[in-house]
């Protein structure tokens, strides 16, 4: 993990923004709980998305689906069959990976072998050459000697060429529905005698069989819900075409591989919305909506040119896609995927249509004609974009000999927004304060009153939560009712009068 991350993880468990799941039991792999802070920021992330995509748009309306869907719905989009990562195991070091996102080593490169110390690199050298005939040199923890073969990858922790053969790993979490546990199914099955004989393959297949019935699926997208629901959505709110709808919550998908934090994990939120447009006008469409998503992403960032569109070329494109654009930011550890925006053309709404019999179809008045619209998505990843914004802020200085960690948030994205300070637990000044703080959160502004520690440490606790504004209460404040406004980013100081404190920092806040 890069410095500058190892910063962030440690930043995000101290101030409650991020902790690892279940952390008291050794934690879950891939399993992250958002604190008080880091609740606020996703919550402050996913709101501006809603205000932005559908509060201010008369096109577009909002969806909150369920989680778990018929599993037709996978199997009409596909995931069933194809939403699978290739997974491969290192049979020195056992490591589990994906081979798409594995090292790539050509041909016949001569590679290095590395272990966690001596012993383990000795014991690899002997299983290797027991088991491949492959006679490595040690040194010290490295084995020389072997070359990469036609696969051209090697395994991403030891580097080695001796791997299993690719097997396709379904993502999906399964799960099962109904009083009946589908395990008794396979016990009576075996109970009976059915399975004798059945080995390997078709003995997986006839489980799968038998727990099929109860089988469901945590949805792996939000975006099924959005076509699925397409007709009663246009209908009970008369939308048009062109017209999106938006929905954003958790998404689940069983990772080989969770990397870089909250980058990739199993459970995390996304923001999507499908917008359905006209046949013809789809690629204007897919435009419109790549710039407009640009700006959005870019409008609360400080870098805004550490974020660049990635064209899909037309191997990589998904099965559905006409087209696809990744809007990718330069992550510590290089250019990643925030946000696609793909042209999914007319393929869920046809493919919806005929599993379920059901009429996907938009009856154009003004036409006087039905089509199957076309589909814009522009989905994004939340708890990602949340990571994007965190790296995007983190920011230390050198001020008086110390090194300041300041968060520079956007405001609109900052979990609290105004700290109320008295300078010292006396002489009245704790009274004033609460009552300003009173008033900021009467107004629905999230304030906090903070009187523990000397002032200069809680500028800096502020400072390192991205708190955009520090009110302080001093003396001067209880004989002419004024008090300082600290702004976080120049650290710069004015004194303003506190009837007007709330109107004043709002106005800030809005920008
Ligand atoms: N409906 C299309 C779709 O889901 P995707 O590219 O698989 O497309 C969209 O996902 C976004 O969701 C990604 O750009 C990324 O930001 C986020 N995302 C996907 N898998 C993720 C994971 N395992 N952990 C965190 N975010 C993820």
């Amino acid at each position: 993990m890069s410095d500058l991350m190892q910063k962030i993880v440690s930043l995000c468990k101290r101030r409650g923004f991020v902790f690892q799941s279940s952390e008291i039991y050794g934690g879950l792999k891939s399993a992250y709980d958002y604190g008080p802070l880091g609740a606020e920021l996703k919550r402050n992330l996913m709101n501006a998305w809603w205000h932005d995509m559908v509060h201010t748009r008369e096109n577009v309306v909002g969806l909150d689906a369920s989680i778990v869907m018929h599993p037709k719905v996978w199997e009409a989009s596909g995931h069933l069959s194809g939403f699978s990562d290739p997974l491969v195991d290192c049979k020195v070091c056992k490591e589990r990976f994906r081979a798409d996102k594995a090292p790539q080593a050509a041909a016949g490169t001569p590679l290095t072998l590395t272990f966690a110390d001596k012993p383990a690199a000795e014991l690899a050298r002997e299983l290797i050459e027991k088991q491949f005939n492959v006679a490595l040199t040690r040194h010290g923890k490295t084995l020389e000697g072997a070359i990469a073969g036609d696969r051209g990858y090697v395994c991403p922790l030891c580097s080695s060429p001796f791997l299993s053969d690719e097997r396709q790993f379904n993502l999906m979490f399964k799960s099962s529905i109904g009083p009946v546990n589908p395990l008794e199914a396979v016990a009576a099955a075996l109970e009976a005698g059915k399975l004798e004989g059945l080995k390997g393959r078709e003995l997986r297949g006839a489980i799968e069989e038998l727990t099929q019935p109860s089988a469901v699926y945590l949805r792996p997208e939000t975006a099924q819900a959005m076509f699925v629901q397409f007709l009663n959505v246009q209908q009970s709110m008369s939308m048009k075409v062109p017209f999106g709808i938006a929905q954003m919550g958790k998404s689940f998908r069983n990772e080989i591989t969770v990397e870089h934090f909250i980058f990739r994990s199993c459970e995390f939120e996304q923001m999507e919305m499908e917008f359905f447009c006209e046949p013809g006008t789809d690629d204007e469409w897919a435009d419109y909506w790549r710039l407009e998503r640009m700006k959005w992403w870019q409008k609360f960032a400080n870098e805004k040119d550490r974020f660049r569109f990635r064209a899909h070329d037309p191997t990589e494109l998904a099965h559905y896609a006409k087209s696809c654009y990744d809007i990718e930011y330069a992550y510590p550890w290089g250019w990643g995927e925030l946000e696609g925006i793909a042209n999914r053309t007319d393929y869920d709404l046809k493919k919806h249509a005929q599993h379920s019999g059901a009429k996907l179809e938009y009856f154009d008045p003004v036409q006087n004609r039905k089509f199957v619209p076309y589909v814009i998505e522009p989905a994004a990843g939340a708890t990602r974009g949340l990571l994007v914004y965190l790296i995007d802020a983190y920011h230390e200085e050198q001020v008086e000999g110390e090194t300041r960690v300041v968060l520079r948030l956007h405001p609109r994205l900052a979990p609290i927004k105004v700290a109320v300070l008295p300078l010292v637990k006396k002489d009245g000044m704790p009274e004033k304060a609460r009552k300003v703080a009173e008033a900021f959160l009467a107004r629905g502004i999230n304030a906090r009153y903070d009187e523990q520690h000397a002032i200069g440490r809680r500028y800096r606790r502020h400072d390192e939560i991205g708190t955009p504004f520090c009110l302080t209460i001093d003396s001067e404040t209880l004989s002419n009712d004024t008090i300082t406004i600290r702004d976080r980013d120049t650290m710069a100081q004015r004194r303003i009068s506190i009837d007007g404190a709330v109107a004043e920092v709002e106005l800030l806040l809005n920008g």
